[in-house]
């Protein structure tokens, strides 16, 4: 039986094509998404983690009415990288699936983004579906069409957009999930809010103990709120002109935690949660929030069991880090700030020495 439903009619819409967010309680994962494969291919591709929780009954239920083989990748952000998508393209050849194929994400925003670039790249680009079983990929990752893998020097270096034919989040997933993981999660959840939705920020600070004892209801609103909040800026700058670029707040202070700390010892999330932190004081220093607002940011991060600094790195190093970043224009760095709280901009007018204070 198909439990109570969370959203209907919420639609992504993209040059290449509008597709839906379903967002149930508790679904039959196989029902839900037959209708949005169109040929008799099917590659599930999931990690060794996900696939002992979820895989069984969908393969079952899927292989009923299409050719179906699964691709098992290891688990972990170490593995987003190029001999992974080897992997899926060599599932793919041993098929002889052709353009034909639907690829199925399930898992985590790790599983999506690789198997959105793998569903872009083969072949010149095949369809996919995002089954999210993350609180993150869930509130994000699943959402927009940002796809691709890792470089040793910096995250997310390699990728296309290519947006999916649809995203089931299954409430459920989320009670098998880490603590660790749904709190990495709730940094993105709070990413909204600071960015675009003060009120948002309010009823956080009312529903994160609730969303840390797992309320599937409250957890099914947020991703709503978060999934509406994410299609409204995709709908209006899909390849990040310039709006969709304020998703990315926290992120760049994050990406130079997370390639210095090594992919997977910090959390992309927990990363992002130290990282809005560091945006968040600069964003004091340029006198945009008060030290109450940061203490808000940081109670709110608090709530949801998140890291409000970030490890030690030297100033030199995370300079050199943040020179990688995909937001770099004409050598400058540009940062997301806030001006205030649910208000965000994208902005390279800040004293190199205000960022400085920051990193050290
Ligand atoms: P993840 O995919 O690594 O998943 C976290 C962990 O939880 C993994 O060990 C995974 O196997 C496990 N897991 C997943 N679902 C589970 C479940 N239901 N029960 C038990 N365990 C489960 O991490 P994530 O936080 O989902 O995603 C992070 C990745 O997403 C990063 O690579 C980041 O760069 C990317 N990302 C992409 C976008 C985008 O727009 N494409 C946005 C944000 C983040
Ligand atoms: N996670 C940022 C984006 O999708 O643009």
């Amino acid at each position: 039986m198909v439990m109570p439903l969370f959203s209907d009619g919420l639609t992504v819409h993209t040059q290449s094509h509008d597709y839906p967010i379903i967002i149930r309680a508790k679904s039959t994962i196989a029902e839900q998404i037959a209708p949005y494969i169109s040929g008799r291919q099917v590659l599930i591709v999931s990690n060794d983690t996900v696939a002992p929780l979820y895989l069984q009954p969908l393969q079952e239920q899927l292989a009923k009415r299409f050719t179906v083989a699964v691709c098992i990748l290891p688990d972990g952000e170490q593995y987003k990288n190029q001999a992974s998508i080897d992997q899926i393209y060599d599932a793919l050849m041993a098929q002889h699936f052709n353009r034909d194929v639907t690829l199925i994400a399930l898992g985590g925003g790790v599983i999506g983004d690789m198997t959105g670039f793998a569903a872009a790249s083969f072949m010149r680009g095949v369809n996919f579906i995002q089954i999210p079983t993350t609180l993150l990929s869930q509130v994000d990752s699943s959402v927009g069409g940002k796809t691709g893998i890792n470089h040793r020097q910096g995250k997310n270096m390699i990728g296309a957009f290519w947006q999916p034919q649809m995203v089931l989040a299954d409430m459920s997933t989320l009670q098998t999930l880490p603590a660790r993981e749904l709190s990495a999660g709730l940094a993105e959840v709070i990413k909204y809010a600071l960015i675009m939705d003060s009120e948002f920020l309010t009823w956080l600070e009312q529903n994160l103990p609730a969303m840390m004892a797992l309320d599937l209801a409250i957890l099914g609103e947020a991703v709503k709120r978060c999934c509406e909040y994410k299609a409204t800026v995709v709908a209006q700058d899909e390849r990040e002109a310039g709006l969709r670029a304020l998703l990315n707040f926290g992120h760049t202070f994050g990406h130079v935690i997370e390639t210095h700390e090594g992919y997977g010892n910090w959390l992309h999330g927990e990363a992002v949660a130290a990282g809005m932190v560091q945006a968040a004081k600069l964003s004091q220093k340029m006198g945009w929030l008060s030290v109450d607002d940061v203490e808000r940011i940081k109670h709110v991060l608090k709530l949801a069991n998140l890291p409000t600094e970030p490890p030690p790195i030297a100033v030199d190093t995370a300079l050199d880090l943040m020179g990688h970043d995909k937001k770099v224009k004409q050598g400058q760095i540009r940062l997301i700030l806030l001006k205030s709280l649910g208000q965000a901009v994208l902005t390279d007018d800040f004293e190199a020495s205000l960022l400085t204070e920051v990193l050290s």
